[in-house]
Order: C-alpha cells, then structure tokens, then sequence
C-alpha cells in the first residue's frame, strides 16, 4: 500500500509535470482522462502492466501510485531523452511499484518482453495502435484491460486498431468520450 506521504509526493510530481505540459505541449493524458486510467487500474489490481509510449512519466505515475510493492509496470518510451526525464520523475514520485523503463521501438521491444500483462495502456504512435497490440496479444491474457489514449481525436489515424477491437470477436470493448477526445477500453477475452 502507498503511504499518505508516498502520495502526496507522487501527486506534487503529477501537478509539476501538468504545468510543464501546459507550457511545452506535452501529450501527456492530463487528469480528466487520466481520471478513467485511474479508475480502470483501480478495477483491475493488476500485477503486471504494460505501457507504450512513456514520455516523461505522467501516465506511468498515474498508474503506479494505485499499486503495491508487488506490482511492476514496463514502460517503453522510443526516444532517450524523455525516457530519462521519465526515469527522474518517477524516482521523485517515490511509488511502490517497480518501475522498468525501456527505451526503444516498442515494435522490436514487445516481442522480447516475458510474462503475462494484466493491463496494457497504449499511447504512442497512433497509426501504429494496431501493431503494439498485435504484438503485446501473445502476453495478454483473458481479462487483460486494453486502455487506448486519443481514440476520439486520432480516430481516423487509429481506425484499424478500433474496427479490430471492436469487431473482431477477440475484445468487449467500449469508447468513452471525454472532453474533445475519448479512450477506448477493450478486455480480452
Ligand atoms: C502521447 S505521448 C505519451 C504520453 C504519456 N503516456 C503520458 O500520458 O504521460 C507518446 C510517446 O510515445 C513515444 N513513442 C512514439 N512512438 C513510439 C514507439 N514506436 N515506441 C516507443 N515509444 C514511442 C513518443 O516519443 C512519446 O513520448
């Protein structure tokens, strides 16, 4: 469990890195759809998570601070900078979970990746949705969460990836809109 100090710490980093999006754009999630993250990690408890495109850590923080010791999230993040502002923000936000960040083309990444997820968040290159999970299904099992950032706004860029989740038999998946964009959460099953 997080400590009430330990959250505290992780909600000041959050806060920081919402400024700094502000300023700089940055495509974080930000809090209103990263409320729905959140609640869905909340749901789930899972053990093992998956994420693609890490940027500087705001998701991955997001997500970490609702899990135990026990837990371990795998973040793949392409370019080295931001993978190392992301390595220095999740240290600060002091959560209990291991963290692994791997920088790299989460193309040629997943496939080497071991084990299980029990939830995956996909927010990286949006022609490229269809590919992540394609790759990352072998590692998914039954029940595994499929959370999909900016299905509302890249739609069109994303459209592949949405017709398979929502037609090919494979998920139960649902698309919320949330503001001016929306999340797409498919389960496996
Ligand atoms: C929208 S941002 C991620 C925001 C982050 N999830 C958050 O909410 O704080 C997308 C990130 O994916 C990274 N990315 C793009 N293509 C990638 C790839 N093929 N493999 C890994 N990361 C990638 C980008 O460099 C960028 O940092």
């Amino acid at each position: 469990m997080i400590t009430e100090k330990q959250m505290q710490r992780a909600q000041e980093v959050l806060v920081t890195i919402e400024n700094l999006a502000k300023k700089d754009f940055l495509p974080i999630i930000g809090p209103l759809k990263g409320k729905y993250l959140v609640e869905e990690i909340r749901k789930a408890k899972p053990k093992h998570v998956l994420e693609v495109g890490t940027l500087i850590g705001y998701s991955t923080i997001l997500m970490g601070k609702e899990l135990g010791r026990d837990a371990e999230i795998v973040t793949i993040e392409i370019h080295p900078d931001e993978a190392e502002q992301a390595g220095d923000n999740i240290l600060k936000a002091n959560m209990p979970p291991k963290v692994k960040i791997i920088t790299g083309d989460a193309i040629t990444i997943i496939p080497t990746l071991e084990g299980k997820f029990d939830f995956a968040f996909i927010d990286a290159e949006k022609t490229k949705y269809l590919q992540y999970l394609q790759l990352a299904e072998p590692k998914l099992h039954s029940g595994t969460v499929v959370f999909a950032d900016n299905a509302g706004i890249f739609a069109d860029q994303m459209s592949d990836y949405l017709d398979y989740v929502r037609g090919s038999g494979n998920y139960r998946s649902r698309y919320i809109q949330v503001g001016d964009d929306g999340i797409e959460i498919s389960v496996k099953l």
